[in-house]
């Protein structure tokens, strides 16, 4: 569901392993209008003779792609040699795109610095956790800590935002590629104990807040922290992930200083992220973007409406607003298990899919496979002929979609009533000590996200401490680590008259991954009027019933005790481990103008389907759309016009959907209707 393909397709990776206002259309300085939806693709120039690139961007403005992201592993090809710097060739290539109405987006090299580089430098070769240097001859062989390597990015960024930054034909800018990796380098060690120093203060502290009293762990200068690889103290781990998510963020700074330095400020900044991947907090390392954007790939499989949606929200929420989905799968990758091949029509289902949660652009990665090279198998949209691939036609259709609605949809963004809460903390302390090797907090995530998906047209995934105003239902399923602000930011929400949900191991640990001092959910349990005794993993299933229907708990359960007397238990466990026996497994309870409520208990997909249509009633949340057939999914985008749903079957059979109010569908041209039948996973763009 969710990208496991950074474990697969990262193989120099060390360790193992995606108020709402729309995105930026920034005006361009040349005579042409911008599209209202962008559809792309990845294109490599200097793979090619510059004979053979006419030919490439004709079939692309056949097919109605309106940009290329170009440039971001061509440092040497852009720089040969240190110093000497040829960008001719690429002007040519933007030029050419002009002329095909094609704008650009140039993504910085950095990701993949140049064998003269390394091999003069070698200080900027990350180091694997054994202390060997990484070699060259793949990608993200470079340490991110590096000064050298810094000075390298900010001059190769800088003359490109020179040559580049006023460029009527490029709308945007890429820094680096997917980051993902980390060095264990003496300098990166030196450079975490700096940082730790500067947010501890005192080693007394540091000592106290991660208890290293325990194992004799104690430190008694700064220099002997390490770097932890493997399981290790928990605080230390923690503070590690914030240092490479600061890290991250400071060395992609170096390079959008260098480019605002230069470049016109029409022209936006954005990275690629991986939707879930957890190698660093996505919210820090986004904070100076103007935009964010993810590489959106099923792997193996077919397309999984709940996961996708679920990670372009999860996107969409580190800026708050609309985002670009820069690359995804012209029908197969070649890095997982299975490299099927989408199915006929399944691209196009996947790019409505986009559109509907946020996204305002479609980039397939690639153009065409490079004839050497690491990703040969790779689906692209012309084969190494040049000539079209069986999925062309598809994508001249999604072309001809985006051409039709594209100023319908323009300026629209999703605006939610339900939020989730997703904190990087809580991912990594529970990934770190599930406690039960079944527990995966992505499927925990999901379990709430499917069904209240299915009876509400949108939905936020937000930082724990962004702003909850505006929200009705704010769903938190993994809130491990509950520092005070963020229990502050909750408690006004539920004061004010918002409906809180928690999920099973909620409110344990504080923001340095050390237990709190009091039961979960630690500083909400007051006004939940209910404690956490004891949590289990689960070795049998627990049977629960309530209001919620009978039903089976898996994975995970916690006993639940009420403190007060208005505290109301809505599901109850059955007889299973002598300790749960009768006792609570959800508890509700008004606090202020709102209420709270703690789901002890991993429950199936049953009871979360009647859970679901409870927190939507009980929140007073609304939707236009009733009663829509199962597989079929409704996203809801709002504009100055008023209300845009995107209505996407995602079945292979014909489906009738019963309108909530008279509409038109932009996309099949059709006048006025109360109903729509939809094709198997065609569309309908409606509108009043
Ligand atoms: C990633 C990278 C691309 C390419 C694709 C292949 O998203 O950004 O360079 O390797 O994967 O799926």
């Amino acid at each position: 569901m969710m990208r496991t393909r950074s474990l697969v397709v990262l193989c120099v990776l060390v360790f193992s392993c995606l108020l709402l206002s729309a995105a930026p259309v920034p005006q361009t300085s040349s005579n042409q209008q911008q599209p209202g939806l962008f559809l792309g693709t990845a294109w490599y120039p200097e793979q090619w003779p510059e004979s053979r690139w006419d030919a490439d961007l004709q079939l692309m403005q056949n097919a109605g792609i309106h940009f290329v992201r170009i440039a971001e592993f061509a440092w040497s090809t852009m720089e040969p040699q240190e110093g000497q710097y040829n960008f001719d060739w690429l002007e040519k290539a933007v030029s050419m795109a002009q002329k095909h109405g094609i704008f650009v987006v140039m993504g910085t090299p950095t990701a993949a610095p140049p064998a003269w580089l390394t091999s003069k430098y070698p200080e900027t070769l990350r180091m694997e956790p054994d202390g060997q240097l990484v070699k060259h001859g793949n990608r993200q062989h470079f340490d991110f800590t590096n000064a050298r390597y810094r000075e390298f990015c900010r001059q190769i960024a800088t003359e490109m935002a020179k040559r580049f930054g006023h460029n009527p034909n490029v709308i945007g800018w890429q820094i680096d590629n997917e980051y993902a990796t980390y060095s264990y380098d003496p300098e990166t060690q030196r450079q975490f104990q700096q940082w730790l120093k500067k947010k501890y203060g005192t080693l007394d502290s540091l000592n106290q807040h991660w208890t290293t009293a325990y194992w004799s762990q104690t430190y008694d200068t700064w220099e002997e922290i390490p770097i932890p690889v493997g399981y290790n103290n928990p605080g230390l781990m923690l503070e590690w992930k914030r240092f490479v998510s600061d890290t991250y963020r400071s060395y992609q700074k170096v390079q959008i200083d260098a480019i605002h330095q230069y470049a016109d400020p029409r022209q936006w900044i954005t990275h690629n992220f991986m939707g879930w991947f957890d190698g660093f907090d996505h919210y820090t390392v986004s904070a100076d973007l103007d935009m964010a954007s993810w590489d959106n790939y099923v792997g193996s499989g077919h397309l999984d409406p709940a996961g996708q949606g679920m990670t372009h929200d999860l996107t969409r929420g580190f800026k708050r607003k609309n985002f670009w989905v820069m690359e995804t799968q012209p029908g197969n990758v070649n890095w997982h298990a299975i490299n099927n091949v989408l199915d006929k029509g399944e691209v196009r289902e996947m790019a409505w899919g986009d559109i509907g949660h946020g996204a305002d652009a479609v980039g397939y990665w690639q153009w065409r496979s490079a004839l050497g090279g690491q990703e040969q198998y790779h689906g692209t949209l012309v084969g190494p002929d040049g000539t079209p691939m069986p999925l062309y036609p598809e994508v001249v259709q999604i072309g001809a979609d985006f051409a039709k609605v594209g100023d319908v949809l323009r300026g629209t963004s999703p605006v939610a009533q339900v939020a989730f809460l997703y904190s990087y903390d809580s991912r990594w302390a529970i990934d770190w000590q599930k406690h039960t090797k079944e527990y995966d907090q992505l499927a925990n995530f999901k379990s709430y996200y499917r069904p209240l998906r299915e009876l509400v047209d949108t939905i936020d995934i937000v930082n724990p401490s962004a702003p909850l105003d505006g929200y009705k239902l704010v769903v938190a399923p993994n809130l491990n680590l509950l520092p005070e602000p963020v229990a502050k930011n909750l408690l006004a929400f539920v004061q004010a008259g918002g409906h809180l949900v928690l999920g099973p191991r909620s409110g344990m640990k504080d923001e340095y991954n050390a237990l709190l001092p009091e039961r979960q959910p630690g500083p909400l349990a007051p006004a939940l009027g209910a404690h956490v005794e004891q949590y289990y993993a689960l070795d049998e299933p627990v049977p629960v019933a309530g209001d919620f229907g009978s039903a089976e708990s898996k994975i995970w359960a916690e006993l639940l005790k009420s403190d007060a007397p208005d505290a109301k238990t809505l599901e109850t466990y059955g007889k299973s481990n002598g300790w749960l026996d009768g006792q609570p497994a959800v508890i509700t309870h008004n606090y202020g103008k709102g209420t709270i409520t703690y789901v002890a208990a991993w429950l199936p997909d049953n009871a979360m389907n009647s859970l679901a249509k409870w927190m939507v009633d009980s929140s007073g949340v609304k939707s236009a759309f009733t009663n829509v057939p199962a597989g079929v999914e409704v996203c809801r985008r709002v504009g100055k016009a008023g209300d845009v749903f995107i209505v996407i079957n995602h079945t292979k059979q014909s489906q009738k959907i019963a309108l909530p109010y008279a509409m038109k569908d932009q996309l099949h041209g059709t006048g006025s209707s109360q109903e729509i039948e939809l094709q198997a996973r065609d569309v309908a763009v409606l509108t009043k």
